[in-house]
């Protein structure tokens, strides 16, 4: 029996700005109708060009941002229905995401910017401490607990979004070029992490320009002209593929 599935997008596209003429432009796409299904369990690497669609894929995933068209589920929750409120809740409970541009707060040390989500959830203090050192340890940061953002080199602030993507109970963990400031070896180590969070149950999106942090992937899938492409290179859905084609 295969595993319930954690994440679902259906039809979903998102158009920015003010016409197509806008975006293409600047050389990259807008969704125009992804379906994508995660499961518990499954590790799904992201892979396309720059300006594909790739970091839009996972803010919908995430629920950071709104599609366009089409629904985008989390477990239950239809994220399109719920409230920022809810929505807010749903990504500091559930979900763990790694953005592209890192976002820690640069006022918090390491420490402080993993125990954030936990407290704003009202875990206590010494148990969101506990969790906190548990994932810094997990990506060998436990030792620069007390150092601020700008006071790391790249490759420490990436591992120490990576922790706060991890900690607590995270059923869906979103990662936008997590090993890209990181060394081979490096990268290799917060894959194996990724790898087993997504083994002991997680849902996991991962995208990546590197072939060899997708092989850890159960399944690669392809961003192209604002479709998604199996590994197969056919469209997901040949109609939505010539609906594209037709509105281009
Ligand atoms: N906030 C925004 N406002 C307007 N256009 C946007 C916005 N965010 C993304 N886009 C456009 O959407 C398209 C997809 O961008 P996205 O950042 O998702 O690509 P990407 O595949 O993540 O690229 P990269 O590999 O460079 O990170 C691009 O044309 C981009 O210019
Ligand atoms: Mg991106």
């Amino acid at each position: 029996m295969s595993s319930p599935v954690m994440l679902t997008m259906r039809g979903v596209t998102r158009v920015h700005g003010h016409g197509a003429a806008q975006v293409h432009a600047l050389g990259g796409t807008d969704l125009r109708g992804v379906d994508l299904d995660v499961a518990m369990g499954e590790l799904v690497a992201v892979m396309g060009p720059s300006g594909s669609g790739k970091s839009t894929l996972l803010h919908l995933a995430g629920g950071l941002d709104s599609p366009t068209s089409g629904t985008v589920r989390v477990g239950r929750d239809d994220v399109g229905a719920l409230d920022a409120k809810g929505r807010a809740r749903l990504r500091r409970k559930h979900v763990g995401y790694v953005f592209q541009d890192l976002n820690l707060v640069p006022a918090l040390t390491a420490m402080e910017n993993v125990t954030l989500p936990l407290e704003l959830d009202g875990v206590s203090a010494r148990r969101a401490r506990a969790a906190a050192t548990a994932a810094l340890a997990e990506v060998d940061m436990d030792d620069l607990a007390d150092r601020f953002p700008d006071d790391m080199s790249g490759g420490q602030a990436q591992r120490v979004a990576i922790a706060r993507a991890l900690v607590g109970p995270r059923r869906l963990l979103l990662a936008d070029e997590p090993t890209g400031a990181l060394d081979s070896v490096t990268g290799e180590a917060v894959m194996r992490v990724l790898r087993a969070r997504v083994d002991a149950g997680a849902a996991g999106l991962l995208v990546t320009h590197d072939a060899r942090h997708a092989a850890w992937a159960d399944r690669i899938v392809f961003l192209r002209d604002g479709l998604v492409i199996d590994e197969t290179g056919t469209a997901t859905d040949a109609d939505t593929l010539l609906d594209g084609a037709v509105t281009a």
